[in-house]
């Protein structure tokens, strides 16, 4: 969502811009653009791809050595060029150009206060407003960087903004609250130094691996002497400067066709690296979530589960794991409406965030809001070990997944669920409720989930077969029971999500009260039915739906108690993995939705309107 590039050097700016914002254009976006200053300030804007912005700059001849660029993803007002980032403002010989991800929320105070002042607003979006009220700054005699410790004084929201102005070369400043920027030191000579801006690492691994994370309201002003950072109290700061691990190699497609389906084959690997240190352990500890574990985890009655989309789901899987085996009570709960809902906050509760991103708006909001309740033990399973989620937790837990480059989750998905299995063993140990026996075992199962998975990675083409059966069809139903219904909510998720199907899931039970009524021929159900205890009670639900019409496809195990014919399709994915079944069990699901998204011809990647890194609220 969103994502800013800024950059300073002694060569030409814009080569470097670009490739950041193709870096980035896996967060989501749906328009690009860049500012670039020499003795004056040129802007290129495009609707689409970053592909046609660098197409337009190269027509332009666009060459500086200062420059900002954006890609944009639609907030306030719709998706156009003149919405479309960098924003200028430009009056009485005094220009500035501004780029910002998040909301400001006082925009429309803003706004009549500098209509009240004269300016003149040419685009629908809040970011317009940082634009003229950093000029009304500039032009009163301020320097860029004070101009914008000042600016973002009086904005309320969530942001992360970089600017330029006319008269100051060689300069870019930047701030942040809410939304990611991290600042890039590049190469240093006898001639001067470049530094760069921008929302992830991952847009500079081009031109440096060392970065430093902004915090919340710190304001930066890099140049070709260097640069200076001052906190939120406007008082000079230092971040640790560190070396990023990523590599460009795990960004690469390599042979794949999309990087969906790269990740989806990565999930073996990502699992085994995930569980490096627990499988090479003769047991599992606590010390696996940080130094504070074990005296939190001993005061832990309670367990909140605070997640947004596949995220939620890995949660609403963990809650049957948590309470069967470790005998905790947990609740799960959507991001978005715990942090608005009056809840009652529970002493000695384990607030748990899960996050691929690690930079959700409304998780990170949701855990602040339960640090308000009270509510100050909190753990995160995070993919980026930077996040602000990671780094407003007192413990963690990295899932290894690697960069998530494809919009729809998946490695992060089953790699989360592996850690809340984890977390799981590690509570029932502390609270004796696992014998060693079974402790070993279980780890034994978890040493195997790499190749279990592989193997049902092998049930591609016949999940392809069924694809091109799918992709005519404008609904579909899943079903699931027991710790298998939030698996069947993650397919029907995945699948609406790349193939634009309209797919509900229903815990199977539930066809009953209301939606067999849907049921007909047309309607195909994708059952998730592996040979757990709820096996019989499944079978009845299917002969429910055979009864009327629809075509059942099931996703079994090896020796599975449902048999084929005429209307009951069956794909047999392996042995039943026992309680590691719902990592297994969501992967042919994934590959349902990709395949089908494939056939129809969707953008895999980059479905319309979706992001991968959901900044705003
Ligand atoms: C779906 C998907 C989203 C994210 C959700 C939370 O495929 O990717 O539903 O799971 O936006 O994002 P994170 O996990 O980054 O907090």
């Amino acid at each position: 969502m969103c994502g800013i590039v800024g950059a300073v050097a002694q060569r030409n700016v814009v080569p470097i811009l670009i490739e950041g914002l193709r870096r980035l254009e896996y967060r989501g976006y749906d328009s690009a653009g860049i500012a670039i200053l020499n003795a004056g300030m040129e802007r290129v804007r495009s609707v689409g791809r970053v592909s046609d912005l660098e197409a337009r700059a190269r027509e332009m001849h666009a060459i500086a050595p200062t420059g900002i660029a954006h890609t944009r993803w639609a907030t306030h007002g719709g998706v156009s060029e003149k919405n479309a980032h960098p924003h200028f403002s430009s009056r009485d010989g005094v220009e500035v150009s501004v780029v910002h991800n998040g909301i400001i929320e006082n925009h429309e105070a803003l706004r009549a206060r500098l209509l009240g002042a004269g300016y003149r607003f040419v685009s629908d979006t809040d970011t317009e407003v940082i634009a003229h009220l950093l000029h009304s700054h500039v032009a009163s005699g301020l320097k860029l960087f004070e101009a914008m410790q000042r600016t973002v004084r009086e904005l309320d929201g969530a942001y992360a903004i970089a600017a330029i102005r006319v008269g100051e070369p060689h300069t870019v400043v930047g701030s942040r609250r809410g939304s990611p920027l991290l600042l890039g030191v590049g190469e240093s000579n006898p001639e001067g130094c470049e530094n760069f801006l921008a929302s992830d690492t991952s847009a500079l691994l081009q031109v440096t691996r060392r970065v430093a994370y902004l915090e919340d309201g710190d304001v930066v002003r890099i140049g070709t002497d260097g640069y200076s950072i001052v906190d939120a109290e406007g008082k000079p700061a230092r971040r640790p400067i560190v070396e990023s691990q990523l590599s460009a190699e795990s960004i690469d497609l390599g042979r794949y066709e999309h990087y969906m389906q790269k990740e989806i084959f990565e999930q073996p690997g990502a699992i085994a690296n995930t569980l490096e240190m627990v499988t090479n352990a003769s047991s599992v500890s606590a010390g696996l979530f940080g130094a504070e574990a074990d005296e939190i985890f001993a005061r832990t009655k309670h367990i909140l589960i605070l997640a947004c989309g596949t995220s939620y789901h890995a949660g609403l899987v963990a809650k049957y794991w948590l309470e069967a085996i470790a005998g905790i009570p947990v609740s799960v709960e959507i991001a978005s409406e715990y942090r608005y809902r009056d809840s009652v906050a529970l002493p000695k509760t384990l607030v748990v965030t899960v996050s691929q991103s690690g930079e959700t708006a409304d998780t990170l909001a949701a855990l602040q809001h339960a640090t308000t309740l009270g509510l100050r033990d909190s753990l995160s399973i995070c993919n980026v070990p930077e996040s602000a989620l990671v780094r407003q937790s007192r413990l963690r837990f990295l899932t290894r997944a690697g960069p998530e480059i494809g919009v729809a989750s998946t490695k992060a998905f089953t790699t989360q669920l592996t850690v809340l299995f984890v977390l799981a063993l590690v509570l029932a140990r502390q609270r004796r409720r696992l014998a060693p026996s079974r402790e070993q075992e279980l780890l034994a199962q978890l040493r195997h989930l790499p190749a279990a998975m592989n193997h049902v990675l092998a049930c591609e083409d016949a999940v392809r077969h069924w694809a091109n059966r799918f992709a005519p069809k404008q609904h579909a139903l899943f079903l699931g029971r027991g710790v298998h219904f939030p698996i069947a909510q993650e397919g029907a998720l995945k699948l609406k999500e790349i193939s634009y199907i309209h797919a509900e899931a229903y815990a199977a039970g539930e066809l009953k009260h209301g939606p067999l009524a849907l049921v007909d021929r047309d309607m195909p159900v994708v059952v998730v039915a592996p040979n757990d205890a709820l096996i019989e009670k499944l079978k009845s639900n299917l002969h429910e739906v055979r009864a009327r019409g629809g075509e059942l496809f099931v996703f079994a195990d090896r020796d599975t108690l449902i048999e084929p014919s005429d209307g009951i399709n069956i794909i047999n994915l392996g042995d039943h993995a026992g309680l590691l079944s719902p990592i297994l069990h969501v992967v042919p699901l994934q590959l349902l939705a990709y395949h089908v998204a494939l056939v129809r011809g969707t953008d895999v990647d980059k479905p319309r309107n979706l992001a991968n890194s959901v900044t705003v609220e």
